[in-house]
């Protein structure tokens, strides 16, 4: 049987951090895959997860079980973080199932799509996240995509995104990064939201919504401006979420899908679907991340530990931003760089060919996606002039 199989290459990001790991230079720098790094290159546990955990520990008392939809206080949690005080939560339209990480949920967010009509088409955005071609099709959708990112611009094809979206119909799914755009760092502005959501609404697609860095843009409230907006105007949506990134939580896996309807009878039906689906890949998830966040934000304490813990991280990234930018023009760089400091979140493209990227990593040990898509939490004080000499080499 395994006779039948061929080798397939490995996965573009994940495979960057293996050959970074080996790596022998100490000057190597990892630009690579999507994690925060502090000034010294590491990826703390926050102080609000470690009080989280002590707590659970010692206040866990079984490991029985916990069903396909992880802990209800997780999801409810969840629900108030992602919505604020939004109408669908009185409405009692949102159901939410803890997932596996934000991956998990868009995989469970896809099954359930595929439910609701095998073979559905998906609308991607050009570029998008490296994985979720290769997951959507596994789970049997037909991908697609609209134009959103312009190279040479630096900026977003809005007009050409909404005029491919005009043709989308009322059978399709339309996917959208909530924030902080994962590679391009060109997010939606809210006249822009506004203008999607009146095109959603109008045609009938429904929007399937990724938002794996809440926080990381502007803030918690601001980044879940497009999400909140579509979630008060279209009968029905999808929303994955993620808490690898702006908790920290990476390895324990917690995300989760949530899916609105248009009244309590049909999201109730559309809710055992989504339980069913679980049941069918995992049964259930992981309960020990869920426990971390739902502690956290259940506590004003904790919460608000949280909150100034992922103000930092976000501070730093944006202040990375500047900090390449300045030290290219320090190294005489002429081209213009300034771009990457009016994106958002933890990514942004260099920009260059990838065969310059290829030589960053073969002779300056310098780790980015081939696309040139730069993790900004990879840069620090410490390196900064040597990535900007090597980038100025190479250019
Ligand atoms: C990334 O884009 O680097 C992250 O989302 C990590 C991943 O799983 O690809």
């Amino acid at each position: 049987m395994f006779g039948n199989l061929s080798a397939l290459p490995a996965d573009p990001i994940l495979g960057l951090l293996a050959k970074y790991r080996v790596d022998q230079n100490p000057n190597k720098i990892d630009l690579g895959v999507g994690v925060y790094k502090n000034e010294a290159g590491h990826t703390a546990i926050l102080d609000c997860v470690k009080t989280a955990e002590k707590f659970r520990l010692e206040t866990e008392d079984t490991k029985v079980y916990i069903g396909p939809a992880g802990s209800a206080s997780y999801n409810d949690e969840m629900g108030k973080l992602v919505f604020g005080e939004h109408e669908i939560l009185s409405q009692n339209r949102v159901r939410t199932v803890s997932t596996p990480g934000g991956t998990g949920a868009l995989r469970v967010a896809a099954e359930f799509l595929r439910s609701c009509k095998p073979g559905a088409t998906i609308w991607v955005s050009d570029p998008t996240w490296a994985n979720h071609t290769g997951l959507f099709k596994a789970a049997g959708l037909t991908v697609k995509t609209y134009p959103y990112y312009d190279y040479e611009n630096k900026s977003l094809k809005f007009d050409e995104m909404l005029a491919t979206l005009s043709n989308v119909g009322k059978d399709d799914v339309v996917l959208f990064h909530a924030c902080c755009h994962n590679p391009s760092g060109m997010d939606l502005n809210q006249v822009q939201w506004q203008k999607i959501v009146a095109l959603a609404v109008e045609n009938g697609f429904t929007p399937l919504i990724d938002m794996a860095y809440q926080g990381f843009g502007d803030g918690l409230d601001e980044d879940a401006y497009g999400v909140r907006l579509m979630a008060a105007n279209v009968d029905e949506m999808v929303l994955c979420t993620s808490c690898s990134k702006n908790f920290g939580l990476y390895r324990e896996r917690i995300g989760a899908t949530t899916i609105i309807g248009k009244d309590v009878a049909t999201t109730d039906i559309a809710y055992s679907v989504l339980l069913s689906v679980v049941r069918c890949i995992y049964s259930m998830p992981p309960a020990h991340g869920a426990a971390i966040v739902e502690t956290i934000l259940s506590s004003d304490e904790l919460r608000q530990q949280w909150h100034e813990e992922l103000a930092q991280m976000r501070n730093r990234i944006n202040g990375n931003r500047q900090l390449l930018v300045d030290n290219l023009k320090a190294q005489g760089v002429e081209r213009d760089f300034n771009f990457i400091t009016s994106q958002k979140g933890m990514f942004s493209f260099l920009g260059i060919t990838p065969e310059q990227v290829q030589q960053l990593q073969d002779e300056y040990s310098i780790y980015m996606v081939g696309s040139s898509r730069m993790s900004i939490a990879g840069i620090a004080n410490s390196n900064v002039e040597y990535l900007a000499q090597s980038i100025s080499k190479v250019l």
